[in-house]
């Protein structure tokens, strides 16, 4: 039993381990990795109403990519990762000003949520405005905290 507990402890151990081996670099990386999904996803949100005839069901998928990571965003920011590091454009300020941060990525979540379940319905329209106000969201963060080269 002792021995068990303790393989299963060492278990325990060896996963925290793991988690917390992404280095700096690894983190710019992942994230940025993150974003250009959300960002594919935006950009097929958007192309599907340039064609004319938008495709409910394109909407649906896409909008239900970029709700995946809805509460995920804060957490791709910890300390040690901003410009400087890799090609991250991660400005600073993303670390002074915790609460503004935190309200875009909540406003980005809340409205990302809402595309999600205006895309659900199979209302084109309903998705379309949605959509139109998650793309502020985008806009409101970058203009803020994402460094222009
Ligand atoms: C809460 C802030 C925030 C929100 C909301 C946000 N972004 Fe970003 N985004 C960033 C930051 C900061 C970076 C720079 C990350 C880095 O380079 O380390 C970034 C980078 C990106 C990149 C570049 C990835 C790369 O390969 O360099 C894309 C594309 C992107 N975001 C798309 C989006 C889209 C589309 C949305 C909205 C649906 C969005 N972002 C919402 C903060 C945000």
């Amino acid at each position: 039993m002792r021995k068990i507990a303790m393989m299963v402890g060492a278990l325990v151990l060896g996963t925290a381990v793991v988690a917390q081996a992404a280095t700096p670099l690894e983190t710019v990386e992942a994230r940025k990795a993150n974003f250009k999904k959300i960002g594919g996803a935006m950009k097929a949100s958007g192309d599907t109403f340039k064609s004319g005839a938008p495709d409910a069901a394109v909407l649906k998928a896409n909008a239900a990519i970029i709700a995946g990571f809805a509460d995920q965003v804060p957490s791709w920011f910890p300390a040690g990762t901003a410009v400087g590091v890799g090609k991250s454009e991660a400005k600073p300020n993303i670390w002074t000003d915790k609460a503004g941060f935190a309200k875009a990525a909540a406003d980005f979540s809340a409205a990302a949520k809402g595309y999600k379940a205006a895309a659900d319905t199979g209302n084109v329209a309903a998705a379309g405005a949605a959509l139109g106000k998650l793309g502020g969201t985008c806009k409101g963060c970058h203009e803020t905290f994402r460094q222009k080269d």
